[in-house]
């Protein structure tokens, strides 16, 4: 049986961050302007601890000017909007990250909407949020995850999309809605699914696209999945799984990707797909935030 292309994302995360290091090299010479990227942490959580320190690392590697501000689990909704206040204002700041989750005590929506929409490399302030959804992305940022979901699904596909058929599972603000928007911009026939949609493998058999982002472990099944279909997987799950008789722990998407990779054309892989192009995506949104500055 034809199995699918995996989908390397990890190398063509490490093309474009090459690419970004050598435009970075001539913009510090050029116009003496070093990105900067500050990122937030708030707690200990050990996930988002990972994320964070990957994507220091990658703006390192960049040249990128990296600061981090590691935070309590205690801090204080005035501590942090007042740091965001003193980052909104420091011209050697171009990008702002508030890494999410926040702790429950804290107003996620306040702390993000007060990051200026110029520095907010996420994408996720609704000056930002309505440039994307209005079709107007030369001057918006665009949210990390999607952005490179996309450049991953031209790479299969092409730049134009139309009379395909995309299927994203998952309405996130992060994910699922941006998502939603590139690939409509592309024109793709768009439909978005959750956990109220009525016989969900049906309507993803329907994916020309199918777009995972719902963070259960393997709930799309091979039988889901139209034969040839793309299939992007952006769940990172950690489950336990017994491997010559003893507990360990793995990575998994929301994809079956045994079962996926034999009906699939092209399928990303977790770990090593949509994870590094997000951080990518990332140094690419912050060399565009330095690039259009004055400073
Ligand atoms: N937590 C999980 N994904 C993201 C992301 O793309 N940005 C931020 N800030 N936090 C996250």
């Amino acid at each position: 049986m034809a199995t699918a292309a995996i989908i390397d994302g990890k190398a063509k995360a490490a093309e474009l961050s090459s690419a970004i290091a050598k435009t970075t090299a001539a913009l510090i010479n050029d116009r003496k302007v070093t990105p900067g990227l500050t990122v937030v942490i708030v707690g200990e959580d050990p996930a988002s601890q990972v994320y964070v320190r990957n994507k220091q690392r990658t703006a390192k590697a960049c040249g990128f000017n990296s600061v981090q501000h590691s935070l309590g689990a205690d801090a204080t909704q005035d501590k942090i909007l007042t740091l965001i206040d003193s980052l909104n204002k420091d011209e050697s700041v171009h990008g702002i990250l508030v890494q999410l989750p926040l702790p429950v005590h804290l107003d996620e929506q306040a702390i993000t909407q007060a990051i200026l929409p110029a520095k907010d490399v996420d994408g996720f302030h609704f000056q930002n949020i309505g440039k994307l959804t209005a079709g107007h992305l030369d001057d918006a940022f665009v949210p990390c995850t999607p952005a490179g979901c996309m450049l991953m699904i031209e790479d299969q596909l092409g730049k134009d999309l139309s009379g395909l058929n995309a299927v994203i599972i998952g309405r996130s603000n992060i994910v699922g809605k941006p998502m939603a928007s590139l690939l409509l911009k592309a024109n793709a026939t768009v439909t978005i699914c959750h956990s109220r949609t009525k016989d969900l493998p049906a309507v993803a058999r329907n994916a020309d696209i199918l777009v995972a982002a719902v963070g259960r472990a393997k709930m799309v099944k091979g039988d889901w999945i139209k034969p040839g279909a793309v299939v992007i997987d952006v769940g990172i799950n950690r489950i336990e799984e017994e491997l010559d008789g003893k507990p360990k722990n793995r990575l998994v998407g929301d994809v079956d990707f045994d079962e996926a990779k034999a009906v699939a054309s092209a399928i990303t892989p977790v770990p090593g797909g949509v994870g590094p192009m997000t951080i990518a995506l990332l140094m690419l949104n912050t060399l565009s935030a330095a690039e259009r500055s004055n400073s």
